[in-house]
């Protein structure tokens, strides 16, 4: 009999689940968007988003279970996101695998939502593999609507931190910039489309830190710069020009991303390097990016949609790595906001 561990992730507004076979093959991954309970406010609703989770968390896992007639006695380990997040809604992750775990008799492993992106890249299914010859130590380009994250992933566990925004994250930035303009919600997807059409150097926005030595990000000023333009045009105009505001406004923050990439990359003397999270969708950053990684003779993994955004296989690559090894967490394991200081290697000199 095959064994599996299941996976669960509702750190946001997606709820989803796993089965990771124990060589880290996904089995299957289901997942439910909230995004048309959250439209209307152009936003997420925490509250909204944990009472979705509560009614759909469940019947997932039942759903994942029918597909497969799987019984609980091939589940050997439950995994599921922790921290950071919105705390109601990871509670109810929390609280469904500590329920799961306790009835079944398994261990339940709590693990970093920001680790399942970073690992990502080595997710396995019927329809993907990883990057060839795409190995530790990688540059981890993690962007998504939480967060703007440079890693030097060294080994499982040992993920150094590069770089990070001191402002909003990409995705958040993608967001407000549609809310601006009237565009639906989520934004990236929406200014990705509009982009589609638009002259990508009409407007020269600003491009944050760009002569820093640091490797961190900064969307603020752009987002000030977007504001003062669109509001100074009148309605007519901003239906006019969206295209080319879209397309440049999404330059300005793919620049920056490849920018810092192909720096963090220099600067460690590593290959491979990664770009996942909801932000890693877009499609001026992919093309971009390909082109950057042919020019520098880069490996670039950029994994599928379906695991480059909120998804439980990814949480179940963060959890696996410790169930081979027999780490578990307590049973009084809770949500945090944050990530906890001891989840990351904070100094940003790889060791020699
Ligand atoms: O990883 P994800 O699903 O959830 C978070 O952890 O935040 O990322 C969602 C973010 C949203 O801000 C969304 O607007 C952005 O990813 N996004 C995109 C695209 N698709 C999703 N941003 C730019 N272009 C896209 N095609
Ligand atoms: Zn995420």
């Amino acid at each position: 009999m095959k064994i599996y561990i299941l996976a669960i992730e509702t750190s946001c507004d997606d709820t989803s689940v796993a089965l990771l076979s124990h060589d880290g093959e996904v089995l299957d991954v289901l997942s439910q968007s909230q995004d048309e309970s959250h439209q209307k406010f152009g936003g997420i609703v925490p509250e909204i988003a944990s009472r979705r989770h509560t009614e759909n968390l469940l019947p997932l896992v039942d759903q994942l279970f029918k597909r497969h007639s799987m019984t609980s006695s091939m589940v050997s380990a439950v995994v599921v996101t922790a921290r950071p997040g919105l705390v109601g809604s990871l509670l109810v992750g929390v609280m469904t695998a500590k329920a799961l775990g306790l009835a079944w008799g398994v261990p339940v492993v709590g693990v970093n939502h920001i680790e399942g992106h970073i690992l990502a890249p080595f997710l396995r299914s019927f329809d993907y593999a990883p990057a060839e010859g795409f190995d530790f130590p990688f540059v981890s380009l993690v962007v998504s609507g939480g967060h703007t994250h440079l890693f030097l992933a060294e080994s499982y566990g040992q993920y150094r931190l590069l770089g990070r925004t001191r402002d909003d994250a990409a995705g958040e930035a993608f967001d407000k910039l549609a809310k601006m303009m009237g565009l639906p919600y989520p934004g990236g997807p929406s200014v990705d489309q509009q982009a589609q059409d638009g002259d990508f150097a009409r407007y020269p926005f600003p491009r944050g830190l760009r002569d820093s030595d640091s490797l961190d990000f900064s969307f603020s000023g752009l987002k000030s710069a977007a504001r003062r333009l669109v509001e100074a045009m009148e309605p007519k105009m901003v239906e006019r020009e969206c295209p080319h505001i879209c397309a440049s406004f999404q330059e300005a923050v793919v620049d920056v991303l490849l920018v810092r990439i192909a720096a963090a990359a220099e600067r460690t003397k590593v290959r491979c390097v990664s770009l996942t999270g909801g932000v890693s969708a877009n499609s001026r950053l992919r093309s971009k990016a390909l082109a950057l990684a042919q020019d520098k003779g880069l490996i670039l993994a950029l994994p599928p949609k379906k695991f480059c955004t909120d998804n439980a296989a990814m949480i179940g690559l963060a959890g696996l790595w410790r169930v081979l090894k027999g780490v578990q967490s307590d049973w009084n394991l809770s949500p945090c906001a944050q990530s906890w200081e001891s989840d990351f290697v904070h100094s940003t000199k790889p060791p020699a």
